[in-house]
């Protein structure tokens, strides 16, 4: 089933938390939330969901009439709800006549809520066809994570990127391990600029900036390194990110993202904007403990849903990938064999397994979860 993605727009907290306890239906996936700013137009622009909900508490200025009538007229495939606690017929009046397709109390019942949003999404759609206007793909963007070093994050992230573009995806890969990022070793690359320059650089984040600043693998993927040295780490920040993948979002089908074993303000904003997080453990006790925690958090992150488990360097041990599915409640998405050699030499010579050991079960493992994560719908 095709999911339905939203966007929530409100310049209050609790307005995000009331709209997402909304959202009960699993058809429906919240994609983003922003505000009503230009942050929250580029969000919207970048993400292109089927719907926007504009949650407002307190009277409606003028100002946010004209937000609304901007967005309407600037994302033609995206039907706009109006959520608000000062429903009066003017505000139903002008509401219309700024574009939204139909205005709802707050307290209105979750059930009512995600059909008025099928709703307000089937007609968009209906009213596309009839134009003919077609819409574009939209982008999935994938982080790569884990609360433990060395448990193939990078190995998994890396192959999986170029494994898509193998599939004849267009593919980005940004290296968020900002202090021992080794994207550019896996795959050969010396990159001249990296996230570092873009983040740096005056004219400020635009695709033609992150072009230039990014490198061209041979296997078509164009990545984002991280910085050359350690200490320059600390430049880049949460809201970097969260820009750097809002522009990339409409030029790629998949950004795929590498993060490192812990939680900052980089790999939070990352997961955030991320649509799916592949947490990536090995079958052992420490991986074991170390995935609840994990877990814990970005379940109080309210991120949990977007968290897919995958094993690596699986040996049938004491510990196995059953013992994940038992304790998280859900089916590991993917396993991946322990393969010392083909890991080895393909990290000495710098070429991704899924090309130059194409052969081996290792990079058959990991065209499966490649295969698995493609079939996904949204
Ligand atoms: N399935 C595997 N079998 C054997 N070695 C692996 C496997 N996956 C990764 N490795 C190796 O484990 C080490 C750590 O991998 P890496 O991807 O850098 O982990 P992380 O990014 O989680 O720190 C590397 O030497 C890598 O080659
Ligand atoms: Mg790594």
């Amino acid at each position: 089933m095709d999911k339905l993605n939203l966007v929530v727009l409100t310049d209050d907290m609790d307005l995000r938390i009331h709209v997402k306890n909304m959202a009960t239906d699993e058809d429906i996936v919240i994609a983003g939330y922003s505000d009503f700013g230009s942050a929250g137009m580029l969000k919207i622009e970048s993400l292109a969901p089927d719907v926007v909900v504009c949650a407002i508490k307190g009277e409606i200025g003028e100002q946010r009439f004209a937000f609304i009538r901007n967005l309407f007229l600037t994302v033609k495939t995206t039907a706009i709800l109006l959520l608000t606690d000062s429903l009066s017929v003017d505000t139903v009046n002008m509401a219309a006549q700024a574009g939204v397709r139909q205005s709802m109390p707050l307290d209105t019942q979750p059930s009512e809520f995600c059909e008025a949003v099928r709703r307000a999404s089937a007609t968009e759609k209906q009213r596309q066809l009839d134009n003919a206007s077609g819409k574009r793909t939209r982008s999935r963007t994938i982080g790569f994570f884990g609360g433990k070093g060395g448990t193939g994050k990078t190995t998994m992230a890396v192959n999986t990127a170029v494994g898509l573009a193998k599939k004849g995806k267009r593919v980005a890969l940004i290296d968020l391990d900002l202090q021992f990022g080794d994207v550019n070793m896996m795959l050969e690359l010396e990159p001249k600029d990296t996230i570092i320059e873009l983040v740096q650089e005056r004219g400020g984040i635009n695709i033609e900036s992150i072009r230039s600043f990014s490198m061209i693998h041979s296997s078509g993927i164009t990545v984002l390194c991280a910085p050359k040295s350690a200490e320059f780490a600390e430049l880049v920040e949460g809201r970097h990110v969260e820009t750097i993948i809002d522009v990339m979002r409409p030029y790629f089908e998949y950004i795929i993202v590498d993060l490192p074993p812990s939680f900052n303000d980089v790999s939070i904003a990352a997961v955030e904007n991320c649509d799916e997080i592949y947490l990536v453990y090995n079958s052992d006790i420490l991986s074991l403990k170390n995935a609840k925690v994990c877990m814990t958090i970005l379940d109080q992150l309210q991120h949990k849903e977007k968290v897919r488990i995958i094993i690596n360097k699986n040996i049938n041990g004491l510990i196995r990938y059953k013992d994940f599915e038992r304790m998280f409640g859900m089916p590991v998405f993917g396993v991946v064999g322990t393969d010392d050699k083909t890991a080895n030499v393909s990290l000495n010579k710098g070429r991704p397994i899924v090309i130059s050991a194409s052969r081996t079960a290792m990079a058959r493992d990991i065209m499966a979860i490649v295969n698995k994560i493609d079939k996904q719908a949204r």
